[in-house]
């Protein structure tokens, strides 16, 4: 019999640190491992399944789309592509889509439109300001915006033109600010820094700032698009328009996607020739995006989500009061974290998982919920019963 995770570490770079099981099979908010074990996925697949594993929809969408047409390259137009770009438009503030493969890649393409207005409007200003702890991939480009010291610090030097302000911290981005900035990026909610909220007013703030500055304000929302904060992007609950708009993750239902939206004024500054992907806009996953968001719009998921946050919050927020150890519940929709009092979340995780539910630890002191949207009020309820067990296991007595 092959023992899968041996034959992982005889022949995969062993770059990540993988749970101890091998996934074979999914339905819904469900998986299974190799040995027929089931578990909740409260991770899904890294804030990705947004409508959970082998949904029909899906499943159908990708099928028809490998049996019609799969790859062309961006030499011709394709009808999925153009589709997918509509949806985005016409449900956003923005006015275009770029389409790329990943997060990091649509990062990628927000620096480079930004520095590309920069040298054509304002005098070749590059500066962007991000923040400490926010998360925006691995690519080199991406990296140099991430604000965490060691993803970056083993690569060095990066990209140039970078500076990072803590988090909540309005007058940071302020005293941050150059003749040289062309723009402030940050996610609204921070998702891979720990679930970090934005204090109320500090997005409009950052609005405000950049509009009196001449600079673009950049939104990665590849973890919080795409339905999973309660509105179909994380900017709507809080009155502020960004400039350009970073997606991924959720955005073709876990077929790899990534893509950028901005406003008609700034598109314009990507000419022929600036920029492209030889997968981006592939038929075969702008097919599967066109089948997620549709799903996602036509059924009201974002609204769902909240609902069903709503419901693992209450829950949440009950073990405050009888697991010493539960510190705080924070987050929004289904992007949610649970604090702890001590570094124990690997631990947690180990328990939740041997119990059948799939967590993540995003840090030391905090586990993560990522549910898809289309979670039941029973899955829900399942999943608080075993992380509860799981804390009250690892933490010891109630209070
Ligand atoms: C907010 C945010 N931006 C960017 C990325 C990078 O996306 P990818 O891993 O698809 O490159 C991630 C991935 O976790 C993310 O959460």
């Amino acid at each position: 019999m092959t023992n899968w995770i041996e034959d992982e570490h005889q022949y995969v770079f062993q770059n990540y640190g993988r749970q101890p099981i091998v996934l074979e099979r999914g339905e819904g908010t469900r998986v299974w491992d190799v040995d027929g074990k089931e578990y909740l996925d409260f991770v899904g697949g890294l804030a990705v399944n947004v409508l959970g594993h082998a949904h029909p929809v899906v499943a159908k969408a990708v099928a028809d789309q490998a049996a019609t047409l799969i790859h062309t390259s961006n030499l011709y137009y394709t009808k999925p592509m153009i589709e997918l770009a509509k949806i985005l438009v016409e449900n956003s503030c923005m006015d275009r889509a770029f389409f790329c493969n990943s997060g990091a890649e649509a990062i990628e393409a927000a620096i480079k439109l930004a520095r590309r207005w920069g040298h054509d409007t304002r005098n070749g200003a590059y500066e962007i300001i991000a923040t400490l702890d926010g998360f925006h991939g691995r690519t080199t480009g991406a990296l140099a915006a991430t604000g965490t010291l060691r993803y970056r610090e083993p690569f060095a030097p990066l990209a140039p033109g970078f500076s990072h302000v803590p988090w909540n911290d309005l007058d940071a981005i302020k005293a941050a600010t150059t003749p040289l900035t062309v723009a402030v990026l940050l996610e609204p909610i921070q998702g891979e820094g720990g679930v970090n909220m934005p204090a109320p007013g500090y997005l409009q703030g950052i609005r405000e700032w950049c509009d009196a500055n001449n600079l673009l304000l950049i939104f990665d929302e590849i973890q919080t698009g795409n339905g999973r904060t309660g509105t179909l992007f994380a900017y709507e609950q809080e009155g502020v328009e960004p400039d350009i708009l970073c997606l991924a993750k959720g955005l073709a239902g876990g077929v790899p996607i990534g893509a950028m939206l901005a406003k008609d004024e700034l598109a314009k500054h990507l000419v022929p020739g600036d920029h492209g992907t030889t997968f981006g806009a592939n038929p075969l996953a702008t097919a599967a995006g066109v089948a997620t968001m549709n799903f996602i719009i036509d059924n009201e998921l974002p609204a769902q989500a909240a609902r069903a946050s709503e419901r693992i919050v209450a829950r949440l927020r009950s073990m405050e009061d009888r697991l010493p150890a539960v510190t705080e519940v924070r987050g929004r929709g289904l992007l949610l974290a649970v604090g702890l009092d001590r570094d124990c979340s690997a631990d947690v995780v180990a328990a939740a998982r041997e119990r059948g539910l799939l967590a993540n630890n995003v840090r030391p002191n905090a586990v993560r919920l990522m549910p898809p949207l289309i979670v039941t009020d029973d899955e829900i309820d399942k999943a608080c019963d075993i992380l509860e067990a799981a804390i009250l296991a690892v933490t010891g007595a109630p209070k």
